[in-house]
């Protein structure tokens, strides 16, 4: 079964089309065509993602892309006679609406399914990919699923980077299951009781572990999404033997919970970097290892926690953050005291990608889940993932 699945929740635009088969237990997947636009470089001005700025770039990107798309999966033949489309149906996204025309022109590929995002995310922006997949659906005659976005950071840990026999095997996942979604709007426990099942069982109260990264990178005057930049300065600390003075307290490492909090924490370093006299190379090294070292001491403790409570030895790391190598070497070695398999996605399906909801649409679809009519199509911002 091939299906094209459609990621707009955040500030990337992400198409794929997938060839997908096999069991819910052992899917394989073949990436017949990959493609996305960031707009990180745009929001980085602002110093965070605007949701209105967000759906204008969705909406100028969508067109162009599946064009792209569907040219490298040697799907975009052009035809004479156009498809009748309801164009009032993009009266909400006048960029999509403009741009929609040529894709009239194009022959219905040989597509299965189109699977969309429809949460969580930013709403005006999961609105524009909805209302694109709402149009190809009906114009096309193609059946359409809604996706968990976090459902698919869940099973983007599972794709090999090596193909077996001109496929991608998924690895192995043993249930019950854990995974740790850390991202920029997230951070979550989930126990996987069985595939497709899950319950949330832990949460930040407050800012998301990526959030706090980005929030601390600004307070040391780096650009928005400053995670990747604030993990090499932790970096070159240890690297250069440097610690800060100071200790910051672990946001909730004793709570019996599974719970998290890193708004405290960002203020934390807001303070300490206020009352310094110059704010120095050295001491951005020094506060953005302290901090990275108190992040990952947390999430590791109840990580760990989780999956021993729960009597789980599969562990499932999604989400931008996962792509921290500090956090991922300490998860790691202390999986493998604990005899924990460990998974984390490849760099590229760390951050949002269409792939992780291609996956989640092919694995629901075999797991029994129905098609829905495109116009009852809607986008649940707040749409968790113990409610798929
Ligand atoms: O999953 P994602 O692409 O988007 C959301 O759904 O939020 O995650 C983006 C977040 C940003 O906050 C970014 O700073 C953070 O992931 N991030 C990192 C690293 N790479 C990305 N944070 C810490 N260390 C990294 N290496
Ligand atoms: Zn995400």
């Amino acid at each position: 079964m091939k299906i094209l699945s459609i990621e707009t929740s955040c500030d990337e635009s992400a198409l794929t089309i997938l060839e997908c088969s096999g069991t819910l237990e052992a899917p394989t997947f073949n990436i017949l065509a990959d493609s996305v636009a960031s707009q990180i470089k745009i929001h980085a001005e602002y110093g965070g993602v605007f949701p209105q700025l967000a759906k204008r770039e969705h909406g100028k990107a969508l067109v162009p892309l599946l064009l792209e798309t569907l040219t490298k999966a040697s799907m975009c033949v052009g035809i004479d006679t156009p498809y009748t489309f309801d164009i009032h149906m993009l009266d909400r996204e006048p960029e999509l609406q403009s741009a929609f025309k040529e894709l009239s022109y194009i022959q219905k590929p040989d597509i299965d399914c189109i699977a969309i995002t429809t949460g969580p995310g930013l709403e005006p922006a999961l609105w524009v990919g909805i209302s694109f997949a709402k149009v190809l659906s009906i114009m096309w005659d193609i059946p359409v699923i809604p996706i968990n976005h976090m459902e698919g950071h869940v099973v983007s840990g599972i794709l090999p980077t090596e193909l077996t026999n001109g496929v991608l095997s998924v690895k192995p996942v043993s249930f019950p299951a854990i995974a740790l979604l850390i991202s920029g709007g997230h951070t979550e426990l989930i126990h996987i009781k069985a595939p497709l099942s899950y319950i949330k069982i832990g949460q930040t109260r407050d800012d998301a572990v990526g959030e706090a990264f980005d929030k601390v990178a600004r307070t040391l005057g780096i650009p928005y999404p400053g995670g990747p930049a604030i993990s090499k300065l932790a970096q070159n600390a240890r690297d250069e033997g440097l610690t800060l003075e100071e200790s910051f307290t672990r946001p909730m490492l004793h709570t019996n919970d599974y719970d998290f909090s890193f708004s405290g924490l960002k203020t934390k370093v807001l303070y300490f970097v206020r009352d310094l006299a110059e704010l120095t190379d050295q001491y951005k090294k020094k506060i953005a290892r302290e901090f990275e070292d108190a992040v990952t001491e947390v999430l590791v403790k109840k990580t760990m926690k989780a999956l021993s409570d729960t009597g789980s030895h599969t562990l499932l790391v999604g989400g931008g953050v996962a792509a921290n190598t500090h956090i991922k070497k300490i998860l790691v070695s202390k999986c493998q005291e604990q005899d924990i398999t460990v998974y984390f996605p490849r760099p590229d399906t760390a951050t949002d990608n269409a792939l992780m909801i291609g996956m989640s649409a092919y694995m629901r679809i075999i797991g029994g889940a129905v098609y829905v009519d495109p116009l009852t199509l809607t986008a649940n911002g707040n749409w968790s993932i113990t409610e798929v």
